[in-house]
């Protein structure tokens, strides 16, 4: 084994920063033993220097994240800031000083990974990001490597935890949203500002990272289809059960059936309560991966917090340290079949509409002509009438978005429709 320790550098020492260096404490001597050379702790980075940081030399620490990566002796930069900048500027700067990376940041890579990718392989450097998607599930390392003999078509998953934890406690206790969300905050799985989870963006930059991966193709976060799940009501739930579903937010990249192009998207949906990701509860996320040759696989597991996120990044870390020791890098950036991504339009799916109607004769045939119009194939009907109001719910056959669409406009144009109450996509079927 080689004496002289490979020197790491951490930006940010939060929740996944502190994590990483009390498992490079703790661990180091199994650490040193898997690399083939020990890692030493170089220099931690963070905002506020007079925090106390159990186990962390305050020696170590600065609030000059720049001169730190640009010292020049460093091996490997982790970096667990998070947000565009200065991560950006900052990885960048890793590379061009001698650095290889990990990082945990879904935002940066959705948006800039492709930059970032063609600045480590001018480098000769490693970029690795496993826990940027899912916290401790391997995910980024088998669809890369595992299945990189394989061709993916699809990939569905459960990619974020506050909005599983919200969406579960409706289901199980018949809670709204507001209610479920309130929960999520007092125990800690929602932030104060939950936009980024409850809206879907969290979620859609982990749909960039993943398709681009599964599809060698690059997705960025501007060519996924979002939409969040603050519009789920009870009333959804009650439907969902009466078609024997339950709803979830899902991340889902799909080739298109001719193979020719791909999407990418972020929505509530319903899903049998037969498919394995209606089963995944509380803040857990699960990632649902077709191939031609292996078929289906499941991925499960804690998708955040500090410690299981942290396992991704030290597994990445052991990773490039034993990289680095071979003179080597691992797989870089695979974009070479350059797929185009379609819009939300050529998404083909089936549909659960509700209406609010008039409750009287001929009003059901009309309807079911504008759908038939549409090119949009009605699956079943059901009807309940209320002092001269109805509801109708249709679900449909498969169809695109862009047909499902027009039938919604055409709809809203009847005399005898009051309401589109809600429209909600069904998947995993
Ligand atoms: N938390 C999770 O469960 C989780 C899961 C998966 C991925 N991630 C990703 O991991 C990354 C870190 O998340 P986190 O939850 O650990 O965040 P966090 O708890 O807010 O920690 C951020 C750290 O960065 C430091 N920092 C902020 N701005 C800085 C700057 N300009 N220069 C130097 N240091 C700076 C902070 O310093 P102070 O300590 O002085 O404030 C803090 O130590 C993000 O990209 C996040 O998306 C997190």
């Amino acid at each position: 084994m080689r004496t002289r320790p490979l020197k790491v550098a951490l930006l940010g020492c939060g929740v996944v920063g502190s994590e990483v260096a009390r498992i490079m404490t703790t661990h180091a001597d199994d650490l040193a033993a898997r690399i083939g050379a020990p890692v030493e702790l170089a220099g931690v980075a963070v905002r506020r220097p007079s925090k106390v940081r159990e186990g962390i030399d305050p020696a170590l620490v600065t609030t000059d994240a720049t001169a730190l990566v640009k010292r020049g002796d460093i091996d490997v930069v982790v970096e667990v800031i998070g947000g565009i900048e200065p991560a950006r500027s900052l990885i960048t700067a890793a590379f061009e000083h001698g650095a290889s990376v990990v990082s945990a940041n879904k935002a940066l890579l959705a948006q800039d990974g492709a930059a970032l990718h063609a600045v480590a392989e001018q480098q000769g450097k490693d970029l690795y990001y496993e826990a940027a998607v899912a916290g401790a599930i391997p995910l980024i390392r088998p669809l890369r490597e595992s299945l990189a003999g394989d061709k993916v078509n699809r990939v569905l998953g459960i990619v974020n935890g506050t909005t599983n934890f919200i969406l579960d406690k409706m289901d199980s206790t018949g809670a709204g949203y507001q209610e479920a969300l309130d929960e999520a905050t007092a125990l800690g799985y929602a932030e104060a500002d939950p936009t980024a989870d409850v809206e879907g963006f969290d979620a859609a930059a982990k749909a960039a990272i993943l398709a681009g991966i599964a599809f060698h193709t690059r997705v960025r976060l501007d060519d996924v289809y979002r939409e969040g799940m603050t519009e789920v009501t009870a009333s959804d739930f009650a439907s969902a059960r009466n078609m024997g579903c339950t709803i979830k937010l899902l991340a889902i990249c799909e080739r298109a059936e001719d193979g020719g192009s791909v999407t990418a998207r972020v929505h509530p949906a319903m899903i049998p309560l037969s498919h394995p990701l209606a089963s995944v509860r509380g803040a857990y996320n699960a990632v649902f991966v077709e191939s031609d040759a292996s078929g289906q696989l499941m991925f499960y597991g804690p998708g955040a917090g500090g410690a299981p996120t942290a396992s991704a990044v030290l597994g990445d870390l052991v990773a490039v340290c034993r990289n680095r020791l071979n003179s080597t890098t691992g797989p870089g950036e695979s974009a070479y079949a350059a797929l185009p991504v379609s819009g939300m339009g050529q998404v083909v799916t089936r549909y659960h509409i509700s209406l609010d109607v008039a409750d009287k004769p001929g009003v059901l045939a009309q309807v079911a002509t504008v759908f038939a119009e549409h090119g949009v194939s009605i699956d079943t009907v059901r009807q309940q009438g209320k002092d001269g109001e109805a509801s109708l719910v249709v679900v449909t056959h498969r169809a695109s978005d862009a047909a499902l669409t027009g039938t919604v406009e055409a709809l809203r144009k009847l005399d005898t429709v009051r309401g589109v109450a809600s429209i909600m996509r069904v998947e995993g079927e």
